[in-house]
């Protein structure tokens, strides 16, 4: 099986990207990020705090996470409840980034996304696809661009969809996740060093796939 492993940060247009490529190559996209949304959603859904490891760790117990694939396209359930849309929340984001730094959790969602991999050519998104989930993925890539750049992308289309946002929120919210996620002892965020750097700071939407799947297809 083939499988391509993108990394970055949150913002950087990782799932955006990754579904018109997979799509493109015929793969199938997962988005792992999606995982860690939904035990961070149910850990709410559970009035549990999500910084606080033992009490996330309890909700685990008989926790059932699976994603199911519809034309290609992923969808995540909780039990048998399709939580796709409901981990999209704002406040999910931060849940998500929370819970993701408790060892027993990335454990836990380990085996299914080494699984998925096994069996299908996909293209697999997060943080630590290519150091740890898929260390030997055919194509790895870091997706990277400014946190200036990501918190105007994230703006722009919260504002188009008719939300009332506060760009300097935004921006702090960005900085946040980025220092948590790539500061945890676990699996944090960073590059692997046969990873394929693409700073996307100075090239929009279409240059990017265009020149991520030049260099996808030069490979395979
Ligand atoms: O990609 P995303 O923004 O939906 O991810 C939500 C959070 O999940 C992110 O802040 C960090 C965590 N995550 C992770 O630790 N490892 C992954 N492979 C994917 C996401």
């Amino acid at each position: 099986m083939i499988n391509i492993a993108i990394d970055g940060p949150a913002g950087a247009g990782k799932s955006t990207i990754a579904k018109t490529v997979s799509k493109e190559l015929g793969y199938i996209y997962v988005d792992t990020g999606a995982l860690y949304r939904t035990v961070g959603l149910n850990a709410l859904r559970n009035g549990v705090d999500t910084k606080d490891a033992d009490g996330v760790v309890a909700t685990l117990d008989g926790l059932k996470v699976s994603l199911r694939f519809v034309n290609n396209e992923q969808r995540v359930f909780l039990g048998e409840e399709d939580v796709s849309e409901a981990i999209r929340q704002n406040e999910v984001s931060m849940a998500a980034s929370n819970v993701s730094a408790i060892p027993r959790v990335r454990e836990f969602l380990f085996d299914l996304q080494r699984d998925i991999a096994k069996n299908n050519n996909c293209l697999m998104d997060g943080r630590d696809i290519g150091t740890v989930v898929l260390p030997d993925a055919q194509i790895k890539l870091f997706l990277t661009a400014s946190a200036e750049a990501r918190a105007d992308r994230r703006f722009k289309e919260l504002t188009e969809k008719g939300q009332a946002v506060d760009y300097d929120v935004i921006l702090k919210e960005i900085k946040e996740r980025d220092y948590q996620d790539s500061h945890r002892e676990i699996a944090p965020l960073k590059q692997a060093d046969d990873a394929i750097l693409v700073d996307s700071t100075e090239m929009d939407l279409p240059t990017t796939i265009e020149y991520m799947l030049g260099i996808i297809k030069e490979r395979i």
